[in-house]
């Protein structure tokens, strides 16, 4: 039996990645351009699912193509020992060292005694990694090639470690190295992390805020994977199953996903197929996305949205103010942080709208479950 060409989970790379060429493209310049190009320093935001791991393994492929090295790692606890025990010196030893200049001085490098390898404070190893990555730069730089670092799910508890990453990556780069560091996060965690003064290395990073891509290339990318498996779909299946994803990435492998394995044996994907497929697809966004999403956020956000999630279409701030029993500015402080969430979006004057597919209905149906007053609490504190 064929194949499902869909890719319906999370950080793996789609049969078909459409609408963020020129992204791409701009992190393949920034390497071309030399130390100094501002987006050599790149940060990736946007809501679950909108493709930020994905975009990480697009500025990757990039960089090996030009023949970098790439370190990609994530940010939990011991990122910095990670880096300076594992993938710097693994990388040293392939590329910098001989393998007697290696028998002769183990792990350690060069003019490093008495740093502790067992530490994980991240102001100890420090020294190491701002060592190791300049001994590796120079010996990369003959060839002219460099090291690309990428950073997946920075997040606000692992400030400290950032902050260290960070300073090291803004040294390299005043002394011109050819160093490229991209990381990716949710937009809020990413603001939590830029109201941090110390950060100021991610500030000045360029932001890529991803969003929804066109429906024109949602279709393409629902269609030529069913192609390839050598089955077909009409224009207007395809449109309609290119519609229900709103442009959400991960709705398009979900969607497409479950159009594909409606009858999985026939040539053709039938009009049936495809609003089966839709239903499927929408059953299960839920759990995959949506719960998770809202799971980041606190209470009172979460009754904002229910409160919204009484409206069919976009909800006047005003009137969900008084749903929620709170003022008008009150309601603006919950507004401002589910659009920096990325959940909401504002929708013409005064008025908002999800930003998310499906998470209206969701909402409605799972209020009561998640603990929330349907009509949203009288009195907030
Ligand atoms: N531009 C795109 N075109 C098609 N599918 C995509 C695109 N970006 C992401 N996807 C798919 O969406 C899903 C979620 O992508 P992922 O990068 O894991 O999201 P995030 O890291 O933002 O949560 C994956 O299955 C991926 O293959
Ligand atoms: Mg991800």
């Amino acid at each position: 039996m064929r194949k499902n060409p869909f890719t319906p989970s999370f950080g793996v790379a789609p049969p078909l990645l459409v609408g963020r060429t020129d992204l791409i493209e701009d992190f393949g310049i920034a390497l071309d351009e030399g130390p100094g190009a501002p987006g050599r320093a790149t940060i990736y935001t946007g809501a679950r699912g909108v493709g930020k791991t994905v975009m990480l393994n697009e500025a990757e492929e990039q960089a090996r193509s030009r023949g970098w090295l790439v370190i990609s790692e994530t940010a939990t606890p011991g990122l910095i020992s990670r880096l300076t025990l594992n993938h710097l010196p693994q990388l040293i030893d392939a590329h910098v060292r001989t393998p007697t200049k290696r028998r002769l001085t183990g792990i350690k490098l060069n003019g490093l005694v008495g740093v502790n390898w067992e530490t994980t404070d991240a102001s100890t190893l420090q020294p190491a990694l701002r060592q190791q990555i300049s001994e590796l730069t120079d010996a990369l730089a003959e060839h002219e090639t460099g090291l690309l670092i990428t950073v997946d799910e920075i997040h606000r508890y692992l400030t400290d470690e950032l902050r260290e990453l960070g300073t090291i990556v803004q040294h390299m780069f005043r002394e011109g190295r050819e160093l490229a560091f991209a990381a990716a996060g949710l937009p809020s965690s990413i603001n939590d992390l830029l109201n941090d003064d110390v950060l100021t290395f991610l500030r000045r990073a360029d932001r890529h805020a991803l969003g929804a891509v066109q429906l024109g290339h949602v279709a393409e990318a629902i269609r030529n994977p069913i192609e390839r498996t050598g089955r077909s779909i009409s224009d207007d299946a395809c449109s309609a199953a290119a519609d229900a994803t709103s442009g959400y990435p991960f709705l398009i492998q979900l969607v497409g996903y479950h159009i594909w394995r409606q009858s999985p044996t026939t040539t053709a994907i039938s009009d049936d197929d495809v609003a089966t497929g839709i239903a499927a697809a929408r059953r299960r966004v839920g759990s995959l996305v949506l719960e998770p999403s809202l799971a980041d956020i606190s209470d009172v956000d979460r009754s904002f949205l229910v409160a919204m999630s009484h409206d069919d279409g976009p909800s006047k701030t005003s009137e969900i103010a008084q749903r929620l029993g709170v003022s008008t500015t009150y309601a603006g402080q919950y507004r401002l942080r589910l659009i920096s969430a990325d959940l909401i979006t504002p929708a013409g004057f005064g008025k908002l709208t999800f930003t998310m597919p499906y998470l209206r209905e969701y909402l409605r149906g799972h209020a009561a479950a998640m603990g929330l007053p349907q009509q949203g609490p009288k009195e907030l504190s």
